[in-house]
């Protein structure tokens, strides 16, 4: 068994989620990296010492000197979750130096330093992986770098900040209140240690500087990038936007022009009609258009610890596989080893849950409706919605239709099966499954 040993830098919202999907998925990302590798957090670096954690971890593993961490010769990786640019910087660069691969969810520092980080991680044979800094858990560097990498890309668009979503989806509502909304943003682990980073538009900047680079392969020009945070929205800017069928959105936009690249991040109207619109809360979603595939849409949640922490972890993975895994194990084909492909068989069609929609001509008497709903019953069906109006095919009939809770589909069968041969229902039952995917 090869162990791999992670060193901690940060070990708060995204440092806790990493160390929770660490523990709690631990023997499923094993089994990803083919069932001869282990992976332990044997050193942690935060702040304040004595402050609770989210995880319990050994005391003994904790430090306050970060630089301790990146030096320790046991550490094989280094995974940067504190932020900031200064120290964070220096961790990176000492850890480079002394040849350990290095994951972060910082996209402050990758924007800002990632030109000369990167250039160091090349001579040194090492690399850098940052998933997390973008958009939280969706794997649009992942998207960007090598699913499209058949394509030009003509433009990328995007709500790419959680927190700034969060508040103007909030603003929405009756008497919200700018302030109450960010603290609760910052409650959940959303925003920036800075929130001004957040508000201001920073944030959004600092992974637009990212995007742009590997969609167009450019040096990453944070500076360049023109800047305009959500500060100055009103909730009656919102209500006006609505009323002419448009949601504000915060939106990063990076373009192929004639003559250069255009490189923005501000406040825009989008109409309604259009899916960013529909992007609500702390979700991100980034659209970006390749010459040959078109325009192509990736959502998910932008911050918060799981979906951050999933990012850190699958670049984890993928630093591992590069890394210790022999070349042919790198990216399993199944991306599981085949060895460790489970045997648990996939479930008939009748043994799924879901909601169902079920219209049906019952004859207009009294009385049906009880016997219809007691058969469902029977079948242990409740029912969420039942509509009934007169039918079009039969004047003694009515058209029922009803929305049934979360059930099995071969319960549901056996019910149409009794229904279909009472006398008050003429003709077959209409089944529909009812797809929340929420
Ligand atoms: P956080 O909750 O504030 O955690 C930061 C951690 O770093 C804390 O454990 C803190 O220690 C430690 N730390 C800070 N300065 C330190 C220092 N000088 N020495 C030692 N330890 C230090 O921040 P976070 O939300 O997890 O964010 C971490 C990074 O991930 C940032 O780069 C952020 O931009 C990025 N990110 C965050 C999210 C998100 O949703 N939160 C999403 C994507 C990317 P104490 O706990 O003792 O204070
Ligand atoms: N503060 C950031 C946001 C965290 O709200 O999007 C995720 O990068």
């Amino acid at each position: 068994m090869k162990q791999v040993k992670l060193g901690l830098l940060g070990f708060g919202t995204v440092g806790g989620g990493t160390a929770t999907i660490l523990k709690n998925t631990l023997s499923e990302i094993e089994r990803r990296l083919g069932g001869d590798v282990s992976i332990q957090i044997i050193h942690i670096a935060v702040r304040d010492l004595n402050r609770k954690r989210a995880v319990e971890v050994d005391g003994a593993i904790m430090t306050d000197q970060p630089l301790d961490v990146v030096n320790n010769p046991d550490v094989d990786m280094v995974v940067e979750l504190m932020g900031g640019t200064t120290l964070a910087k220096t961790c990176i660069e000492t850890a480079i130096e002394n040849g350990k691969s290095v994951v972060t969810a910082n996209k402050a520092l990758i924007a800002e330093h990632g030109n000369e980080l990167f250039e160091l991680a090349a001579q040194k044979g090492v690399s850098i992986a940052y998933e997390a800094a973008v958009a939280g858990g969706i794997p649009i560097i992942k998207a960007l770098r090598e699913g499209l990498a058949g394509n030009q890309i003509e433009w990328v668009a995007g709500i790419i900040n959680g927190t700034g979503n969060y508040i103007l989806t909030e603003m929405k509502k009756p008497g919200a209140d700018f302030a109450k909304v960010l603290k609760t943003a910052q409650e959940l682990g959303y925003a920036e240690a800075d929130p001004t980073f957040d508000v201001e538009g920073i944030d959004a900047a600092h992974k637009l500087t990212i995007l742009a680079s590997i969609a167009f392969g450019i040096e990453l020009q944070f500076e360049r990038v023109y800047t305009e945070g959500i500060s100055q929205i009103t909730a009656e800017d919102i209500r006006f936007a609505d009323q002419l069928g448009y949601e504000i959105k915060h939106l990063g936009i990076a373009n192929r022009a004639e003559d250069g690249f255009s490189l923005r991040v501000h406040p825009t109207l989008v109409p309604k009609s259009v899916l960013l619109a529909q992007v609500n809360g702390v979700m991100n979603a980034v659209m970006v258009n390749g010459d040959h595939v078109g325009p192509t849409m990736y959502y998910g949640p932008g911050a918060g610890a799981g979906p951050t922490a999933s990012a850190v972890v699958a670049d984890i993975i993928d630093l591992i596989r590069a890394e210790h895994q022999p070349q042919a194990d790198r990216v399993p084909g199944l991306g599981f080893a085949l060895n460790q492909l489970e045997s648990a068989p996939v479930l008939p069609i009748s043994e799924i849950n879901s909601a169902y929609y079920l219209r049906c001509f019952a004859k207009d008497n009294a009385g049906v409706l009880a016997e219809l709903s007691a058969t469902l019953a029977e079948h242990h069906i409740n029912i969420e919605l039942l509509h009934q109006e007169p039918s079009s095919q039969n004047p003694d009939d009515a058209t029922v239709v009803i929305i049934t809770n979360q059930v099995k589909e071969s319960d549901v069968d056996q019910a149409i099966q009794t229904l279909e041969a009472m006398d008050a229902i003429d003709g077959k039952i209409m089944r529909i499954r009812v797809g929340a995917l929420d």
